[in-house]
């Protein structure tokens, strides 16, 4: 049995990440053993560290992260999909089942869900793969999840359905993600980010983008939406939530807003809106499986934004998780392993 070590965090607020051994675990029937690559670093990390969710069941020591790429090292006797030996991201879903520690990334083997990881081509560098786990399920969930907005399903050869989605947020990750999976949804994206990464967001397949800054960002965007239907909104940030709600407030279609943080409790008349709440059988299986893997393996996805590679080895997680906190731009925070 492999050896594993990992960073724990062994108390509220206790810093830094501590390393030493953990147990190896073997997978369950529909899931995989991952030996990590590369791990990333999301803003519910240092969240959860410096425990700005009180409300969150913690347990000391515990085991963070939720973004992984590497080798699968072992599978469960229902995987149809990966063998031992192939490159794979996956999403480590720890917390969101009470952080269970065997399927959280900062650590050297994690368990997966196989309808939670993909196959990654042999070019395509654990470091890049890594950004993608979590933001991508956060963007799937938002758009897919039947209580959110319940969009179409992505493919690689999309039903045009002339209508637009906002995303408020496109440079985050999740908001990276959002925009590609709507463009692969058959919509027309409108989005927000600063001035300095539209052509990012164009790339990623949004036909306009207006810079968040400017004072006339919401009535522009209201504009721009005029004679269009819009599918809803997709808040990506903490700060956009005010902008989607006058915008689809004043547009024609969906008035529903997916948010990637807590929404108002009362909202105006008509109006309607969710905090994204992962659960994967709603999504993994139509994001993942059906459009994800033939998607990377045909290139036709951008694994965005691009990785910021802060270091080596489980020790350089806490400097990771230092440097996500001062704050990111198109960029997402990488450990090599
Ligand atoms: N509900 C969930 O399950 C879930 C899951 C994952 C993340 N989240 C939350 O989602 C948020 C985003 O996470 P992330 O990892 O994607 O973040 P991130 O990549 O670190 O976000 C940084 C980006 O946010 C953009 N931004 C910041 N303020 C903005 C504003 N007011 N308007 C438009 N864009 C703005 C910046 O764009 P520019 O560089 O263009 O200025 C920057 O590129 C975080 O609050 C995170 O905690 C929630």
């Amino acid at each position: 049995m492999p050896s594993n070590f990992a960073a724990f965090l062994v108390g509220e607020g206790v810093h830094p990440l501590s390393v030493g051994p953990a147990p190896y675990t073997s997978p369950g029937p529909s899931e995989i053993v991952v030996k990590n690559g590369a791990v990333a670093v999301n803003p519910i990390e240092y969240i959860l560290q410096d425990h700005l969710m009180p409300s969150f069941p913690m347990h000391y020591p515990m085991i963070l992260g939720q973004d992984l790429a590497g080798v699968v090292e072992e599978i469960g006797s229902n995987v149809t999909q990966f063998k031992v030996g192939d490159r794979v991201l996956g999403h480590a879903f720890g917390m969101l089942h009470n952080n269970n520690d065997p399927e959280s990334a900062f650590q050297l083997y994690t368990v997966v869900g196989e309808e939670m990881a993909v196959a990654i081509p042999d070019e395509m560098s654990f470091e890049a793969a890594t950004v993608l786990p979590l933001c991508f399920s956060t963007a799937a969930a938002g758009l897919y999840q039947d209580n959110f907005l319940n969009l179409p399903p992505p493919s690689l050869n999309p039903t045009p359905r002339n209508q637009t989605l906002l995303v408020w947020g496109g440079a985050s990750c999740v908001g990276s993600n959002a925009i590609q999976l709507a463009v692969a949804s058959g919509y027309e994206v409108v989005a927000t980010a600063s001035a300095k990464n539209f052509d990012y967001i164009k790339q990623l397949g949004a036909t306009q983008v207006y810079d968040y800054h400017s004072d006339s960002v919401v009535s522009d965007i209201i504009a721009c939406l005029k004679g269009k239907v819009i599918a809803g909104a997709f808040n990506a940030v903490k700060d956009g939530f005010d902008g989607c709600l006058e915008i689809v407030q004043a547009s024609e279609g969906s008035k529903f807003i997916s948010s990637v943080l807590p929404v108002p409790e009362v909202l105006p008349a008509g109006i309607s809106s969710g905090w994204i709440l992962m659960e994967p059988a709603k999504f993994s299986k139509l994001a993942y499986v059906d459009f994800l893997t033939p998607a990377i393996k045909e290139g036709k996805y951008i694994v965005a934004p691009k990785p910021l590679i802060v270091g080596k080895g489980l020790e350089a997680i806490q400097s990771g998780i230092d440097r996500q906190k001062q704050g990111m731009s198109a960029e997402k925070v990488v450990i090599s392993l």
